[in-house]
């Protein structure tokens, strides 16, 4: 395999205001606001290397959109992991799949003593008037949307909702306008605890519990209009073995396909449960959830089993080897408890998988945009985007030589009369010229409308926001 991408994985020295980028093409006049995107960009402490794509340390990435003209700006996020390895040489601090050097007798003192990571290079959302860059444990960074600046540890206002593993991709409801999210309790009685955040608060408020022996590794989650629904993989741990910690995070859950995978709705007003079973998949991304006729219709990005994390350890990706193109299923969690089934809604594969958002979460849709691998060149980094109509069950494609996708944000036109009304924002490392660049499409007819020139490489990253001005 070749790996004309890895410098999309290589460290970005510095960080940059650039008040003008060179943009081709027009932009849509609405178009005012700023792009706010994560992801790790520092691969290296000191002598040391990170072992996993996931472990980078965390950089924000700006573009602001004003009169046609995009302004880009960028800044490491100033987390402990990231001052500590800039001031000590070395990492400090456990990772997903990275872990300090440390002798057993460390080892043994670091129960009693947080190394907790701080690296939030997943996600960013809003809480109250804050905004936070999160990874999957509950130590969300706080930061200024518009200098990018870190703020610090992010309080949720004192409450002590328990818990060691959460997801960084919360859902907002926008019935109840709380967002909601769970939080894995690890213990010798383990927990997920799902929660939400009422409007204008901080506090995370218990929605209900799911007891659990062996909690599996969960990236995200699914949310209809009544129900959260956790697709609970058989990538499970016990956590005894996390508490000793002999391995890195992600190595001490173990694959268990024997399992199969439980499909667990709760019920946000009253926190009941109902469980369906399936067959064993693993997946990071639910695209979407929806009710239809008393059952759940659960979108999602599955992979037979787990081994794209393993792909994504750092030397597996820049040697090339095969990267596992997920399927968009379509679970359907029938009323009357009969096992789930999946239908496929597209032969093209899907990541980072996108909605309009305030649109169609919860909501039976009609679009998901995500990034996606050319079936010509099956086991290559992301070299696609795709829009999928779930309901025609037709996909559309943009594609161009040596370029290498990110996750595509959908931003709706303010007045905004069809579902794919809007824009498509990606930011693309053409790996020919060794820079990248903004790509905007026009979300209807998935065509190119402007792109705008970065003079940089900008490291691959996982998500990103959309805030209106
Ligand atoms: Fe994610």
């Amino acid at each position: 395999m070749t790996s004309a991408y890895k410098q999309g994985l290589t460290t970005l020295e510095g960080e940059f205001q650039i008040d003008s980028l060179r943009v081709s093409g027009r932009l849509p006049p609405w178009l005012s606001g700023s792009l706010v995107r994560n992801g790790p960009a520092k691969f290296e402490a000191g002598a040391q290397k990170y072992r996993h794509w996931f472990d980078g340390l965390s950089m924000l990435h700006r573009f602001a959109f004003k009169n046609g003209a995009i302004s880009y700006a960028s800044k490491y996020l100033e987390s402990r992991d990231y001052r500590e390895a800039n001031a000590k040489g070395r990492i400090t601090v456990a990772g997903f799949a990275t872990d300090p050097c440390r002798s057993i007798f460390q080892r043994f003192f670091s129960m009693f003593s947080s190394d907790t990571t701080e690296n939030g290079n997943v996600n960013l959302t809003q809480v109250a008037d804050s905004y936070i860059a999160m990874t999957e444990v509950p130590l969300p960074v706080e930061f200024d949307p518009q200098t990018l600046k870190t703020v610090g540890l992010f309080d949720y206002g004192g409450d002590k909702l328990p818990g060691a593993v959460t997801s960084a991709h919360p859902h907002f409801d926008f019935n109840r306008q709380s967002l909601v999210n769970y939080i894995t309790e690890m213990g010798r009685e383990s927990k997920y605890n799902i929660y939400h955040i009422p409007p204008r608060q901080k506090q995370r408020e218990l929605i209900g519990t799911v007891p659990v022996q062996e909690p599996a590794y969960m990236h995200s989650f699914g949310m209809t209009e009544n129900f959260v629904i956790l697709a609970e993989f058989p990538l499970v741990v016990n956590p005894l073995k996390l508490l000793f910690r002999n391995k890195p995070f992600i190595e001490n859950f173990e694959w268990k396909p024997e399992r199969g995978t439980r499909l667990i709705a709760m019920n946000k007003r009253d926190g009941a449960i109902k469980i369906w079973t399936t067959q064993a998949f693993f997946a990071f991304h639910h695209v979407n959830a929806f009710e239809q006729n008393g059952d759940l219709i659960l979108d999602i990005a599955a992979y037979n089993d787990k081994s794209l994390i393993d792909a994504f350890y750092l030397d597996h990706l820049r040697a090339g080897e095969l990267i596992p193109a997920a399927q968009f299923r379509r679970y359907r969690l029938p009323a009357n408890g009969a096992n789930a089934d999946y239908e496929t809604l597209t032969s093209e594969s899907i990541e980072l998988p996108r909605i309009n958002y305030k649109h169609d979460n919860a909501q039976d849709y009609g679009f998901a945009y995500g990034v996606s691998q050319r079936p010509d060149r099956p086991g290559d980094f992301y070299n696609q985007l795709v829009k999928v109509d779930v309901r025609e069950r037709t996909t559309k494609v943009w594609l161009a030589e040596d370029c290498y996708v990110g996750e595509p944000v959908f931003v709706a036109a303010p007045q905004a009369t069809h579902e794919d009304d809007g824009v498509i924002l990606c930011v693309v490392l053409n790996a020919n010229k060794g820079t990248s660049f903004l790509l905007v499409l026009e979300a209807n007819s998935f065509a190119e409308i402007a792109r705008a020139e970065v003079p940089h490489h900008i490291p691959f990253g996982f998500h990103g926001q959309y805030f209106a001005d």
